[in-house]
This record gives C-alpha cells, sequence and structure tokens, in this order.
C-alpha cells in the first residue's frame, strides 16, 4: 500500500506549479474546465455532425463489420488499419490532392508539419495570428522564423525577399489559416499562393475553421490551390466534420517524408479505426447534404443581422467576435450570457493579442433563429 505523505510535502513538490496558478489567478487569467450550457455558441461543430445519426451509424457499421475500436499500435507496428488507408484515398480524391495523411488531431499534424518539412537553413514565415500548434512545430524545427503582419501578403512577401538579399538560400515555406479560427477573418490566400511563387516557397494552409463550411461541397477556401505542388493543406476532421483528427493533403512525398521523420506519426498509436470510418462518412455527407451549409450560412446572415447592432463584428464567416478589449469584462460578459443559458467562452490573451480580449460567438446548426434573436436580447441586456 502506498505510504501517505504529510500534506505539506505535497505543497513542497509542486511549489513553483502552485505559484504560476496564483500568479494567473492574481492575474485574473486562471483557466477552468466548465459544464456545456443549453444553447451552443462555443463548439466548432458547425455543421451539427458531431451528434448526427449518419455519423453514428457509419460507426455502428464499421462496428458490426469487425472494425477494431482500437489501433492498436503506431501505423509502422501493427496499427496501420485498412481503414485508414481507404480514408486517405478517399480524402486525397476528395480533396484533389496526390496523397492524404489521417492524424489523430490537428494539433499533432500540425506540429509535426512544421517540425519535419522545413530543414535548416530554410526560413517559415508565418501569420502572426497562427495557431498555438503551428508555433509549437516551429519551435521544434530547425528552420530559421519570422512574423508577417496578419492577413498580409505584402508583408510575406517583404519579409522574404529581405531574407533571400540577406543571404538566405533554402527553402521558404509560408504557414498561414485560411479562416482565424479567434477573428473569424479569411487569409488573402490568392495573393499568398502569388507570393509563394515569386519566392519558390511552399504554401502551408491551415484549413481547421473553413474545411466541410466553405468552398465546393466544403472542401475549404484553399480548395482552388489543392493539387499543386508547392501547397499543402491540413484538414481537421474535429470542427465542422464532427468527428477527430486532420488530414494532412499535399504532394506523396509530403506524406512520405512524415511517414518516415514525422516524430508525432511514428511515435504515436494510430487513430481508433473507427474514427477513420467516420470522418469517410463526413466527407460523404459533405457532398450528400449541400442543405446543411446553405442553412448555415443563412444562419451566419441572420446572426451578423442581429448582432452586429451590438458591435459584434461581421465577418461573413461563422465566428463572430464581440472585441471587448478588457480581459475581466469579456469574463464578465460571458458569465453573464452563460447565466442566460448561452454557451458564449470569453477569450483572453495569450488566446489572443493583449487588450483584445473578446467573446467568440461560433454559429452552428445546433442553433437556430429564435435563439439568435434571443441572444440578441440577452447580450443587449449584458452590455446594459
Ligand atoms: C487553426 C487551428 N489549427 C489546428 C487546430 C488543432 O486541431 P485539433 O483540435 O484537431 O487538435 C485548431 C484547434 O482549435 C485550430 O483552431
Amino acid at each position: 500500500m502506498a505510504s501517505r505523505l504529510p500534506q505539506a510535502h505535497g505543497d513542497l513538490l509542486y511549489a513553483a506549479q502552485a505559484a504560476d496558478l496564483s500568479a494567473l489567478a492574481a492575474a485574473d487569467r486562471l483557466r477552468r474546465l466548465q459544464p456545456r450550457r443549453a444553447i451552443d455558441l462555443s463548439s466548432n461543430d458547425y455543421l451539427g455532425l458531431a451528434r448526427s445519426p449518419r455519423l453514428a451509424g457509419a460507426v455502428r457499421d464499421a462496428l458490426d463489420r469487425g472494425v477494431a475500436v482500437g489501433a492498436g499500435g503506431s501505423r509502422l507496428l501493427g496499427g496501420n488499419d485498412p481503414e485508414h488507408e481507404a480514408l486517405e484515398a478517399e480524402a486525397a480524391r476528395f480533396f484533389g490532392t496526390e496523397a492524404a495523411l489521417f492524424f489523430s488531431s490537428g494539433y499533432a499534424a500540425n506540429v509535426a508539419l512544421l517540425a519535419t518539412l522545413p530543414q535548416r537553413g530554410d526560413i517559415v514565415v508565418h501569420d502572426e495570428l497562427v495557431h498555438a500548434s503551428a508555433h509549437e512545430g516551429m519551435r521544434l524545427s530547425r528552420a530559421e522564423v519570422s512574423s508577417a503582419a496578419h492577413n498580409d501578403a505584402g508583408s510575406v512577401d517583404g519579409l522574404l525577399g529581405r531574407w533571400r538579399a540577406g543571404g538566405g538560400t533554402g527553402r521558404a515555406w509560408i504557414a498561414v489559416e485560411s479562416l482565424y479560427s479567434m477573428d473569424g477573418d479569411r487569409a488573402p490566400l490568392t495573393d499568398l499562393a502569388e507570393v509563394a511563387v515569386r519566392h519558390d516557397a511552399i504554401l502551408l494552409v491551415d484549413e481547421a475553421h473553413a474545411t466541410g463550411v466553405w468552398g465546393l461541397d466544403g472542401r475549404g477556401l484553399a480548395a482552388g490551390l489543392d493539387g499543386r505542388p508547392d501547397v499543402i493543406t491540413l484538414r481537421t476532421c474535429g470542427k465542422a466534420l464532427g468527428c477527430e483528427g486532420a488530414l494532412v493533403c499535399g504532394p506523396a512525398i509530403v506524406r512520405d517524408m512524415l511517414v518516415n521523420r514525422g516524430r508525432g506519426f511514428i511515435f504515436s498509436t494510430a487513430p481508433s479505426p473507427l474514427m477513420a470510418a467516420a470522418v469517410r462518412e463526413a466527407m460523404r455527407i459533405l457532398t450528400d447534404e449541400p442543405d446543411r451549409r446553405a442553412r448555415l450560412h443563412a444562419l451566419i446572415a441572420a446572426a451578423e443581422a442581429a448582432l452586429a447592432p451590438l458591435g459584434v463584428t461581421a465577418t461573413g464567416t461563422q465566428i463572430l467576435p464581440l472585441i471587448v478589449g478588457d480581459d475581466a469584462r469579456a469574463m464578465v460578459l460571458a458569465d453573464r450570457l452563460q447565466q442566460a443559458g448561452f454557451d458564449v467562452r470569453g477569450i483572453r490573451p495569450p488566446t489572443v493579442p493583449a487588450g483584445t480580449a473578446r467573446l467568440r460567438l461560433s454559429i452552428t446548426l445546433n442553433i437556430g433563429e429564435p435563439d439568435i434573436a434571443a441572444l440578441a436580447d440577452a447580450l443587449r441586456t449584458a452590455l446594459a
């Protein structure tokens, strides 16, 4: 039986962590897990697929076919299931790329991409607002890293030009998102693709929030660039697709490189084969049920009409921020809306830049127009 140590000893063991958490609490930045509230305004389940009968049915069918719950190992050590391969073949066809590779999360995929592909002597120029997972990958990369102004292709162009003029001889990589998760704005992808061509660079586009919602059949905002050798896209499966995991889509050499050198791919248990079956069904739903996207787009228009007069930024996408500025005020507003039954979350630095704390309103098919009207009333009251 484990011997019990006095509490004081435990306090000492974790003194540094306790001090860190106290500092966060003193700055009113302590995060807490909260239960979901009734009316969904915070999830990324944009098309309402997470609980769809078709996805549940696909998992049930897979179980009936004898598909395993767990992969049982990494893809290179016995975990490579026919379901993974079937998904990757179908994803490559669907997105129009030479190859695709399935990861257990978008976070893991972004880390693997950025830590593995750019080499020593290369440069990665990234949008200043790219996701934490891209930063994590760049931190592990041997390439030089440089931050460009948000959604500014000219800034990317300038940084790359100065790097070459300064003697940079390696490959240039440009890392952006197509739709930014905290601002809801879209990247100037056509301009960025031109900059990539000018500098013989490779463009990495994280389509986490665009996949399923935008582009022909929900193929994303970068769909027009798919198939180009200088473009690699990341399609996460845990947001509009209602599942889990992520697909890296691009040239076959990218897949081969990640299979051979991507540590997060090599040294990690493969995703559940059941999840691979579910993602395949989700891609089919994107094609078979265009009505979901149409309904979501109509709901976004209704939300913008009701909420823009209250200060919410009309982004034209499913992510509508209300920039509050002050951290404490953002949390008070979120709390008031939560008390009224709306699952609205306050977002503070460091997730967003200092001075831009906000409410991130996420429009999904889990709600309807009456919920939007009720939210507008509650927000008006909360702001008063
Ligand atoms: C832009 C972006 N990239 C990557 C990720 C990570 O994806 P996942 O949730 O599948 O790990 C997220 C998640 O929030 C994201 O917003």
